[in-house]
């Protein structure tokens, strides 16, 4: 019996969505007011789910506690109240869109989880866009 169990998690952050190999005019076209060079903030919504055998002994996937405090260190201290482009170092040339977060996030939390549990990250950007990365 695989179960999923699954933490909820918020951040603020500022961010800019642009290609600087690309044109002024050629980046509002793709990234249009995501990409003002004064940049612009989104209300973070994240979700990280966690699928295993239920531990017999505990009766628990993972101890809620350690997740909580995992997503705590590695992305709220992270990222909640940061500039994105600026002030997070994977995102110095990596373009920091919601996928691309998403990747982040999991690569971050990926080595500090049991590897006998499989690990999903669902980020919404806003309350209607959202992206899923389960690391494939
Ligand atoms: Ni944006």
């Amino acid at each position: 019996m695989r179960v999923t169990v699954s933490r909820k998690a918020h951040f603020n952050a500022a961010h800019r969505l642009y290609n600087c190999d690309w044109s002024d005019e050629r980046n509002d076209a793709m990234f249009g007011k995501c990409a003002n060079p004064h940049f612009h903030g989104h209300n973070y919504e994240l979700i990280v789910s966690v699928t295993g055998e239920i531990d017999p002994e505990t009766g628990y996937v993972m101890d809620m506690k350690v997740l909580k405090d995992l997503i705590a260190s590695e992305v709220e201290e992270a990222f909640d109240h940061k500039n994105l482009n600026e002030q997070v170092p994977e995102f110095k040339t990596l373009n920091p869109t919601a996928e691309n977060i998403s990747v982040v996030i999991w690569q971050k939390l990926r080595p500090l989880i049991p590897t006998s549990l499989d690990l999903e990250i669902t980020l919404y950007e806003t309350p209607r866009n959202y992206v899923t990365f389960k690391g494939e």
